[in-house]
């Protein structure tokens, strides 16, 4: 989508007016047409609501023009964003361009941001296996002029424009198929994607993982006839030398359960299983893109978890990277064994002084939250408190869950050091306890529990059903308000 900023308004296919809750009179008063706006307002029952659109064709010298009048509820930087969202899914298929006026309206340069972020956003979608979509059905929105914006709100988009960009490669890489997308395509994709942005590459295949003993990760890997990788992308937007940061994602491109085998029905919807990996890909994109001042490595552990006659079985050991012992009872919770690996190898190559993992680890995450926040499990709590707000300000919502000694001792193996699964319940918490055992003394971290909100079954504000590019606001947020200063 193109965004532009412009002091006079353009010739566009359709006109928006965005009108506050019961602002309706101050909106529409002495525009051409008023009397059809506020009929139509009227037959729509439009109030205003945020996201709440009332459409009308206004005669004038012989021309019909296109109005939307958009609510814009009370103004704050959430309504605006759901407004934008609501702007794009209304014309997406049935207009080319629109122009916006904000003259009746004093939004601020960030609540500009957004709505020009959820715009460019909520128009993302993947159609490349339809082969035989209508015309009318395919996408045509492309252009949409802002006019009488404040200063500083295009540099508010810009910033969004950038994490615009990382948000789509993380839905396209959640969306693509198994068959597409798996540990190799994933990396190739990703490089294709980034190229020229100034980003450190590393990639490991097995043979350098089962050097450096990798043992949990490759694991996982060795029911599948793709290769694992390790991919690793460091952004050192401060200057040169260790990252502050490291971002590690649960990259499983698709999980059958392993030898402890998923039932048949929605096995589909673990495809998304690497929307972990997705969001640090896609953060890490933003990041470059808008050339961040932090200094930030993004680590994704990639691999397929398939049940063949080399997959490992219930009862096996592994051991990991750090040297710890690995008893697995279940490798269906494979998401933390590819976890752990990553996270030793982050602090023992790049020593960043916090880790941050992403992961779709566990159901059980969906039965506490639902779809509505992601579950945080923390070893600090001013980390877990600046993640819990940099969700509120991108609305990528987050919930803390508790961590302690008594839910760690769950997890202790009588033959190894720990198993890969704990009793039935505290299923999330045990599987961050796990992660938690690879972290070293002094290393700040959180893990993001995100199993219930890559995939959405309903539209969002900034996205429609599918992916919805969760984690990547969030990232680029926390990054922005806590290693930026
Ligand atoms: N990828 C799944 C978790 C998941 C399930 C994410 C449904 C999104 C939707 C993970 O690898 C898994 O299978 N976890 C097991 C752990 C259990 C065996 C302890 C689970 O949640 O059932
Ligand atoms: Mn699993
Ligand atoms: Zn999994």
């Amino acid at each position: 989508m193109k965004i532009e900023f412009a002091a006079t308004l353009p010739v566009a296919d359709a006109l928006v007016i965005p009108v506050q809750k019961n602002g309706l009179d101050t909106a529409i008063g002495g525009r051409s047409g008023q009397e059809v706006l506020a009929a139509a307002a009227a037959a729509a029952r439009f109030e205003g609501e945020a996201g709440a659109i009332a459409e009308a064709f206004v005669g004038a010298d012989g021309a019909v023009n296109r109005v939307l009048l958009l609510g814009i509820g009370d103004g704050s930087e959430t309504d605006w964003e759901r407004a934008g969202g609501a702007v794009t899914a209304r014309l997406l298929t049935n207009a080319i361009s629109a122009a916006i006026d904000l003259g009746a309206v004093q939004p601020s340069p960030a609540a500009v941001g957004r709505f020009a972020g959820a715009l460019a956003q909520r128009a993302w979608r993947i159609d490349t296996y339809r082969t035989k979509l209508p015309e009318k059905q395919k996408p045509t929105f492309a252009e949409a002029t802002i006019v009488g914006a404040p200063d500083g709100a295009e540099a508010a988009w810009q910033h969004n424009f950038a994490v615009t960009g990382g948000l789509d490669l993380t839905r396209t890489l959640v969306a693509e198929p198994p068959n597409v997308v798996y540990p190799e395509t994933f990396v190739e994709r990703v490089l294709a994607s980034v190229d020229g942005l100034g980003l450190e590459v590393t990639v490991l295949g097995p043979d350098e993982m089962r050097e450096l003993g990798m043992g949990a990760l490759l694991g996982v890997a060795q029911g599948s006839a793709r290769e694992g990788r390790l991919l690793a992308l460091k952004w050192s937007g401060k200057g040169a030398g260790d990252p502050d940061l490291a971002l590690v994602g649960k990259g499983v491109t698709f999980d059958t359960g392993g030898i402890s085998l998923k039932p048949g029905p929605g096995m589909e919807d673990m495809k998304w299983d690497m929307g972990g990996a997705g969001a640090v890909v896609g953060a890490m994109k933003a990041l470059a893109s808008r050339k961040a001042k932090a200094n930030v490595i993004g680590v994704c552990g990639l691999v397929e978890n398939m049940p063949d006659g080399n997959a490992i079985r219930p009862g096996d050991i592994l051991t990991s990277m750090s040297g710890q012992t690995i008893e697995v009872l279940n490798t269906d919770a494979e998401g933390r064994l590819v976890l752990c690996d990553c996270v030793t190898w982050v602090q023992r190559t790049h020593h960043p002084k916090a880790i941050v993992d992403l992961a779709t680890l566990t159901g059980a995450m969906i039965i506490s939250l639902g779809n509505e926040h992601a579950g945080v499990f923390a070893n600090d709590d001013a980390l877990a408190d600046q993640l819990l707000a940099a969700g509120r300000a991108s609305g990528d919502l987050l919930w803390r869950f508790p961590m302690t000694d008594a839910y760690n001792k769950l997890i202790d193996s009588p033959i190894a050091d720990m198993k890969n699964v704990g009793p039935r319940g505290a299923g999330s918490i045990t599987a961050a306890q796990f992660i938690g055992r690879f972290v070293e003394n002094g290393v700040k971290w959180a893990h993001l529990d995100i199993a219930g909100m890559v995939w959405a079954d309903k539209a969002g504000n900034t996205y429609d059903k599918g992916a919805t590019g969760f984690g990547v606001r969030l990232l680029d947020r926390f990054v922005a308000d806590n290693y930026e200063g």
